[in-house]
């Protein structure tokens, strides 16, 4: 394996963050529950001249940095502290990326030009670019060469302040290396200091050895690939996409019922490159749907009432160089819980950067540079039914914190395509990318 993320100081070491310019808790709005929707979207808890203390992992204390260097407690194990200087920078909860696909060997170069030179999504699938062609480099891999792939991946992640990502498979396709697939996940995530959560992908699209036959590539998921990754402990979820050259309506609902059956939760790519109607997929409960880029107010009114949260990935728009980006502000005053996410991958959004994402959804989606952070933190935490330990600082939850060489929260949607994140702490490890 390669090394491991850099410079770790151990985790029973308490650490105190001190002289925090603007900390951006995303703590509670007063008295409410639940994903941020619609106002509360915006309210990012900010304390001036904070401090944060961790211990074990933990957040345990969040305040003034002031009442924090009178804290009987601090004054007493000031020696056994780390003490961390924020120098007045803005510090947040690490970023939740709920969708990435790091199984991969190799970026897609042909598909990039043919792009360029014009063909279209389907176009490039149809000549045998697209999914497919990130097939054969993950079934000829071993699992610990997949494994190294994954772990750069996540390290490049993380340098941009993410501390939590949701990691699927999907470009093995077949029983063997879908698993080799999310062993590889796991063996990675083993070896970094931040938070994995698991997703198998089998409904990626259907391999071409089954295209004569696409419904004996759905039983495959559901009877085998599924059964045998719930009982291994391989997945948290399953997902599928659901569209136009992947899989039919019936077909997702048939295989995300045999998720739930076997145990594990769903979430789907759904109404990316033609329209599904959301009516029937919000029956399973997914915590999460994703791209959206087709939904009309029909789905808008279901996804507000439901508590699935809407996650847009504009890093695909961006990459395939599309005009139309989702509708995000119709959905936000809709009241529809939404999440932002990278959708990391070789064939659409090959961006491991959140403040890229952030800096998409503002300038491409009109969210507030503050509606961004929210959707990138804690409405992510609820994205992967991760929201009692990560997505806001507030006592009890995970120590995953991001600090930001800037003086004002905006600015980490403003600058685009540079990385002001200075520091990475994730789980009370101090990880320090650069
Ligand atoms: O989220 N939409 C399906 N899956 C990916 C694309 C993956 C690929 O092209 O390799 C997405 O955009
Ligand atoms: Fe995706």
């Amino acid at each position: 394996m390669p090394r491991r993320h850099p410079s770790r100081t151990a985790v029973s070491t308490p650490l105190l963050l001190l002289n925090i310019g603007q900390l951006l808790t995303l703590r509670w709005p007063s008295g409410n529950s639940g994903p941020r929707r619609g106002a509360e979207l915006r309210e990012l808890g900010i304390i001036e001249g904070a401090a944060v203390l961790c211990v074990g992992g933990k957040i345990t204390s969040v305040g003034r940095t002031k009442d924090a260097l009178r804290d009987p407690w601090i004054k007493k194990h000031r020696k056994q502290i780390r003490e961390l200087d924020c120098a007045n920078k803005v510090v947040i909860p690490g970023f939740v990326d709920s969708h990435t696909h790091p199984a991969f060997m190799s970026p897609r170069l042909t598909d990039f030009e043919k792009r360029i030179a014009g063909a279209n999504y389907e176009e490039i699938a149809e000549a045998g670019g697209g999914i497919r062609a990130s097939i054969e480099g993950v079934r000829r891999a071993g699992k610990r060469e997949l494994a190294e792939r994954v772990l750069s991946a996540l390290n490049e992640i993380a340098a941009p302040g993410t501390t939590t990502v949701e990691a699927k498979s999907g470009y093995g396709l077949s029983l063997e290396s879908e698993l080799k697939s999310l062993q590889a996940i796991r063996a990675a995530s083993a070896q970094w200091p931040g938070t994995v959560v698991p997703t198998l992908l089998g409904a990626h699209v259907v391999p071409s050895e089954f295209q004569s036959n696409p419904q004996q590539y759905v039983s495959l998921i559901c009877e085998e690939m599924i059964p045998q990754a719930a009982r291994r402990k391989l997945a948290k979820f399953v997902d599928v996409f659901c569209d136009k050259g992947a899989f039919s309506e019936e077909d997702s609902l048939r295989i995300l019922n045999a998720a739930r059956k076997n145990g594990l939760q769903v979430r789907a790519h759904i109404s990316q490159l033609t329209r599904t109607s959301l009516e029937r997929i919000l029956k399973l409960n997914p915590l999460s749907l994703d791209h959206l880029d087709y939904v009309d107010e029909a789905d808008i009114r279901l996804l507000a009432k439901s508590e699935t949260i809407a996650t847009f990935v504009p890093g695909a728009n961006y990459f395939l160089g599309l005009r139309e980006y989702p509708p995000a502000r119709k959905l936000i005053d809709a009241g529809v819980g939404v999440a932002l996410a990278t959708d990391y991958n070789p064939g659409s959004s090959p961006t491991a950067s959140m403040p890229f994402v952030l800096s998409l959804a503002c300038t491409h989606m009109k969210m507030t540079p503050a509606e961004a952070i929210t959707a990138a933190t804690i409405n992510g935490a609820w994205a992967l039914g991760l929201e009692k330990s990560k997505g806001s600082i507030e006592p009890g939850k995970d120590s995953d914190l991001a600090i930001f060489g800037v003086k004002d929260y905006r600015e980490l949607a403003y600058w685009v395509a540079s990385n002001r994140c200075e520091s990475v702490i994730a789980g009370g490890l101090v990880v320090v990318p650069r």
